[in-house]
């Protein structure tokens, strides 16, 4: 731990919105003491998706172990830490009543203030701890297994929301894609690998709603699309070479992503871009955000692969500026499974 004459202001942040229990302790909402992630991915497999009622019994028997883990690495006490942050939306009901019950206890117990995190804003935090350089304003893209959003982050505790998915989440499209094309939950970075070997401009595959105007995305057209280029390719007995509908699919979702997001930064009149959730570990978004981003002399953040999918260190990240901001719950906070981004000020 560090010592210096500087006030620290210790974090402990909780996560159990999915498949992942996490617990994490941070440092002045910069520096990752610990970060204990126990996913529960291998159990969900077998169903080829996440089962709620699995994922919520999983939760409880991690949390407090985690928890306790997430103290010992990061040698710490529970009174010594400041404020205990937890997800409290968007999510499984059931999954985030685990995490939320455990964190009132313990706020309770140590007499500690409690923080009610956005999954979402935490993802964005994500970006706090890879660069200790990055301030706000900037423009975020969220990409997860549930959600699509631009979100432009004025300040340290006011969003703006500038668009969404109209339905299927980019992560969701990957991962049903990948379900059809026989490849294991969750199928994002299983298409990410196959598209590697494959030809992105093999198959042309839909790019909905690319207009100039639009922020809202939809990729549940582009899914159904690669669903009957399979079926009827398997109908003519045709050989499918999976490694180029994987790269077609993914260029069709990439292409939206990049063009959207930059269209956003150009018109909110920033030069920052920040990419976040899950999909963000996917190698072709990079590579073609890097490179748009540079023609336009944007700078472009993003996390590594740890800190892109499900993990309490950007919750404590995100408990650290709420806390600072007086965003500060009481024991009456609940799960709000659809919770919006910056929907949440009494929190
Ligand atoms: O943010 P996250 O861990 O959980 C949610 O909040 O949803 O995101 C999980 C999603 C899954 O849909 C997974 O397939 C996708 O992120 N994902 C990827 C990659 N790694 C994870 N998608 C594309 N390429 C990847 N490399
Ligand atoms: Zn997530």
């Amino acid at each position: 731990m560090k010592k210096t004459t500087e006030k620290l202001y210790f974090t402990l942040g909780i996560e159990t919105s999915c498949d992942e229990t996490s617990a994490a302790v941070v440092v002045n909402g910069r520096e990752v003491l610990s970060n204990i992630i126990s996913s529960q991915i291998p159990l969900h497999q077998k169903f080829g998706g996440v089962v709620p009622e699995i994922a919520s019994r999983k939760h409880i028997e991690n949390v407090i172990p985690v928890v306790d883990e997430a103290l010992r690495q990061a040698n710490i006490t529970l009174k010594e830490i400041n404020a205990i942050g937890v997800t409290y939306g968007p999510g499984l009901v059931g999954a985030l009543l685990v995490g939320v019950a455990a964190a009132k206890a313990l706020a309770f117990a140590a007499e500690l203030p409690l923080v009610g995190v956005n999954h979402l804003e935490g993802h964005i935090f994500a970006n706090f701890l890879a660069h200790p350089e990055l301030e706000p304003p900037f423009m975020a893209l969220v990409v997860s297994g549930g959600h699509t959003s631009l979100v432009y982050v004025k300040n340290y505790n006011e969003f703006e929301l500038v668009g969404q998915t109209r339905d299927d989440a980019a992560g969701e499209a990957f991962d049903k894609v990948a379900r059809v094309m026989g490849l294991p939950y969750p199928g994002g970075p299983h298409i990410d690998r196959l598209a590697a070997a494959g030809n992105p401009e093999a198959i042309s595959f839909p790019r909905a709603l690319n207009d100039k105007n639009s922020f809202e995305f939809s990729f549940s057209g582009l899914k159904s699309a690669v669903l009957n280029y399979l079926n009827s390719a398997a109908q003519r007995g045709e050989v499918i070479r999976h490694e180029d509908v994987a790269a077609s699919f993914q260029a069709a979702i990439v292409d939206v992503l990049v063009t959207k997001a930059l269209q956003a930064v150009q018109q909110y009149g920033t030069n920052q871009l920040v990419l976040a959730g899950g999909v963000a570990a996917n190698g072709m978004l990079k590579t073609k955000l890097a490179s748009a981003c540079m023609d336009m002399e944007v700078q472009l953040y993003y996390p590594s692969p740890v800190l892109c999918t499900d993990n309490a260190a950007m919750i404590a990240c995100r408990t650290y500026y709420q806390y600072q901001g007086g965003k500060v719950a009481d024991l009456y906070l609940n799960a709000v499974p659809s919770l919006k981004i910056g929907g949440n000020d009494k929190n």
